[in-house]
């Protein structure tokens, strides 16, 4: 992966003439590789250019999961993101927050904080209930109506696992889950990209196992996989298996997620901390950091605007090979699984053990 630092970038950016011809420069550099590189938007938040067409998707984006859901919360932290220069927001028919996520981004075009729909990244995600060919489409456009939007940036299958059609929830019942018609959905999710519902398609939750399956039959490849990334969970083959196959990876809980301090292996991790106060960082800073040397863009949520700040001053320093190497010896750990979508009681008809491959 090719990365400039901000100083290089800005001096790339102002080199360059007119918006229309950084376009064509951005779309150049994407070819000449099928993964995915990295550069300075307007925003000062680099871009990684996917799939063949290299469309930009900024490398850190707004987490919209927020446990619990307090609508105005979430309003207030899309609003501050996009104040700070956030453009990327993710969003998922299950969290609920997709309409606020619609009105705050129609406020802040009419603020004048952006200055159109077409300056945003959004993505969103079809859940397990909707998993399921003829529900796929539906889904996209329930999706889009509520963010009042014509189309998103990305369009992903939330989890490779299909549940008894019925409204987005958790936790499911283990006997809802149903063998998941992978080709079927496949085919739907690129009837969206075919509409210009989905301007990219992709995945989410997917190990090596079920990408290979995907790509036997896929006539438009997935162009990200979104999957739980960060210095406690690090994904080494996986990363390495989606750089081969010129899949972009997006890290989610890059922070360990929402659990409460003492239970959270990357905010309480004391390696981080050690190399974070050595170089005058944040434990946050120090992970996003790492997630972005691996080639990965990044949601990570807050409802706070000094963190939302802070969660994207990592881009003009870099980690020593001491620190990394540090970091590589970090006990692995994976804190999402499937178990944690499911009611502990109950049978499942389906092998469930199927979606969670442990892959390190
Ligand atoms: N595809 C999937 O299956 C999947 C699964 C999980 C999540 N996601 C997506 O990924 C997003 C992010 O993941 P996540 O929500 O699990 O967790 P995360 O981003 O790893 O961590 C969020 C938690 O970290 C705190 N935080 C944020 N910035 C901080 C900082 N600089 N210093 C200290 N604490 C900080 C936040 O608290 P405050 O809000 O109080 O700041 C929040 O509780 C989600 O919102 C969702 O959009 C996708």
């Amino acid at each position: 992966m090719h990365i400039l630092n901000f100083s290089t970038a800005y001096t790339f950016y102002r080199a360059l003439a007119t918006p229309d011809k950084h376009r064509q420069t951005r779309k150049r550099q994407a070819m000449s590789s099928p993964a995915a590189r990295s550069i300075t938007c307007y925003s000062k938040i680099p871009e990684f250019l996917l799939g063949t067409n290299g469309q930009p998707m900024p490398a850190v984006g707004l987490g919209t999961a927020s446990h619990p859901f307090v609508a105005e919360d979430v309003r207030t932290s899309v609003l501050t993101a996009l104040e700070l220069g956030y453009r990327h927001i993710d969003t998922a028919g299950l969290y609920a927050s997709e309409w606020v996520v619609g009105e705050a981004m129609a406020e802040a075009v009419s603020r004048g904080l952006v200055a159109s729909r077409d300056e945003l990244f959004v993505t969103s995600k079809v859940w397990c209930t909707q998993c399921h060919p003829e529900l796929v489409l539906p889904s996209l456009k329930e999706s889009l109506k509520n963010l009042q939007m014509e189309y998103v940036d990305l369009y992903l299958i939330h989890w490779p696992m299909a549940v008894k059609p019925s409204k987005p929830h958790f936790p499911m019942k283990r006997e809802d889950i149903v063998p998941m018609d992978l080709s079927g959905v496949w085919q739907a999710m690129e009837e969206c990209h075919r509409l210009g519902l989905a301007k990219m398609i992709g995945v989410s939750n997917f190990t090596t196992k079920k990408l290979q399956e995907l790509l036997a039959i896929a006539k438009i490849p997935p162009v990200v996989n979104q999957v739980e990334l960060n210095p406690t969970w690090q994904q080494k083959k996986l990363i390495e298996f989606c750089n081969d196959k010129g899949i972009h990876v997006t890290a989610y809980s890059p922070l360990g997620g929402q659990r409460i301090s003492k239970l959270n292996p990357v905010r309480q991790s004391d390696i981080l901390e050690e190399i974070g106060k050595a170089r005058g960082k944040s434990v946050a800073q120090i992970s996003l950091r790492w997630i972005y040397e691996q080639g990965a863009s990044m949601v990570a949520k807050s409802l706070k605007r000094e963190r939302l700040k802070e969660n994207i001053e990592i881009f003009d320093w870099e980690l020593s090979d001491e620190d990394r190497f540090k970091i590589d010896h970090i006990a692995q750990r994976k804190l999402v699984t499937v178990q944690n979508l499911l009611c502990p009681e109950g049978i499942s008809s389906v092998d469930i053990l199927d979606v969670d491959v442990i892959e390190i």
